[in-house]
């Protein structure tokens, strides 16, 4: 059954009442095995929703995951003018007009990706405000990299009283330098430009597989877009877009979670619809820490004694090693043989989790941007809390293989990232109870 707007947002609120009060308990295991499947990539399928914008045609998305993140996107486009209709991990939108080019603050708050509606509606109707998305638990996360671009497509942009308003007449395509390779400020400017007179460049874009998965999804609607996937993308404006079909690309995040979770333990876990070339960095430092790792086509086999070796890290853009992997791999570290260190050089402030696992007995201690991990033999269960999504990842992983049960308190930031993760691990036997108070 399709789920119309109206069921769809009572469904959001009761969930959203009960997921802020839950939390997990979790309790040890030994041995790992059998298989887990990935599911559609949350940071996929989010810039993906917002490109339905571009269209008044209708688009069908596969493979969309069951996520805090994808509900909110839900109402913040159907709010835009929208129509969403859910089945299992099907989702349909149309928006045959766009009914308000204003972003509600109470829904673009939670969530920073919600900025990525900015380039969709700018270059439909000529006009978007959207709040500004603010700092985050990671850190303080600017969009000026977004402005930049949309200013250089000859929009005007202004900042005051916490919204982002950008106008303009016509949208012309321009060569636009990127000082970092923003994945935001690539998806958003791609987008923007998708209906621009002329030829747009980004230099020194993003080369993240998202990025990738967008820019098909655009050309599918009709776009013309070349280069994504390595450092200068180049779009060609069209005068408007179509619906399309299109099944999202398979979360890397997730996949290299499950990976280093099958890393810590006496495994033989296969870690199933994945694309192992978005995992070379991951799977690169898990057989460094002496994990075997071979692909199987779309899966990947993690094979493991759980006894494992330091290794240094150091987060980068891709194609180097993710950030959203940092937290959970330093789950690994702490209890491997030796000292590793983790450089994180994307976000300054994405180190929450040391506190955590430390009350859990880890031996971590953070010297500027690095964390240096002395690893010990056994972490101990106690009371944490997930600051974040990925951190509260990382709790559940050094959880499994601590001694005693543990409880990851505020599970509602873990919500918004991981598809059905009681399913998916009650199915390798693992003990994860939610519990709402
Ligand atoms: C996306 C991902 C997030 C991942 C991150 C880096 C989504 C929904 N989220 O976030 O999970 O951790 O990529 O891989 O896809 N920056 C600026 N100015 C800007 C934009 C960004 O200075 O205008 C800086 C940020 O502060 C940060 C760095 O660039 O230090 C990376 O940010 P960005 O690549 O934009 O990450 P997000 O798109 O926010």
């Amino acid at each position: 059954m399709f789920y119309s707007n109206k069921q769809y947002g009572i469904i959001l609120s009761k969930k959203k009442k009960e997921a802020n009060l839950a939390k997990y308990l979790i309790e040890p295991i030994n041995k790992l095995r059998g298989e887990i499947t990935v599911s559609g990539a949350k940071n996929g399928v989010l810039p993906i929703m917002a490109a339905t914008l571009l269209s008044t045609e209708p688009c069908i998305i596969h493979d969309v995951p069951s996520l805090k993140d994808v509900s909110v996107m839900v109402e913040i486009i159907r709010v835009l003018g929208a129509k969403v209709e859910r089945k299992g991990s099907d989702m349909r939108v149309e928006v045959d007009e766009i009914k308000r080019t204003e972003a509600p603050y109470e829904y673009v708050s939670q969530m920073r990706s919600s900025f990525d509606v900015m380039g969709p509606l700018l270059t439909r109707t000529g006009v978007a405000r959207v709040p500004l998305p603010g700092g985050c638990a990671i850190g303080e996360r600017p969009i000026d990299l977004h402005i930049k671009g949309f200013k250089a497509l000859g929009a005007t942009v202004e900042i005051g009283h916490g919204f982002v308003e950008a106008r303009a007449e016509k949208l012309v395509g321009a060569s636009i330098y990127l000082d970092f390779p923003s994945v935001g400020a690539t998806k958003n400017i791609m987008m923007a430009a998708t209906m621009a007179e002329g030829v747009t460049t980004i230099e020194n874009a993003a080369k993240e597989p998202e990025v990738v998965d967008l820019a098909i999804f655009l050309n599918k609607m009709g776009a013309k877009i070349s280069g994504s996937g390595t450092d200068t993308i180049r779009i060609t404006g069209v005068e408007k877009l179509t619906g399309c079909e299109h099944t999202v690309l398979p979360d890397r995040i997730e996949a290299g979670t499950f990976l280093i979770m099958g890393a810590m333990h006496d495994s033989d876990l296969l870690v199933k619809n994945v694309v192992p070339s978005h995992l070379k960095p991951v799977i690169a430092k898990l057989i460094e820490c002496g994990v075997d790792i071979t692909e199987e086509g779309d899966d990947l086999r993690v094979v493991s004694s759980g006894k494992l070796k330091a290794v240094d890290i150091t987060t980068l853009p891709y194609p180097g090693f993710p950030t959203d992997l940092q937290a959970p791999f330093m789950a690994l570290l702490s209890k491997v043989n030796g000292n590793s260190t983790i450089m994180e050089t994307i976000f300054e402030n994405r180190f929450a989790h040391v506190s955590e696992l430390n009350r859990m007995g880890a031996k971590i201690k953070i010297e500027g941007h690095s964390a240096l991990i002395q690893g010990i033999e056994n972490l101990q269960s106690a009371d944490v809390k997930a600051t974040d999504l990925r951190a509260g990842a990382a709790l559940i992983l050094a959880a499994l293989s601590a001694e005693g049960a543990t409880t990851v308190h505020d599970i509602y930031h873990i919500d918004r990232g991981y598809n059905k993760l009681e399913e998916k691990l009650g199915n390798l036997g693992i003990h994860i109870t939610r519990i709402i108070e």
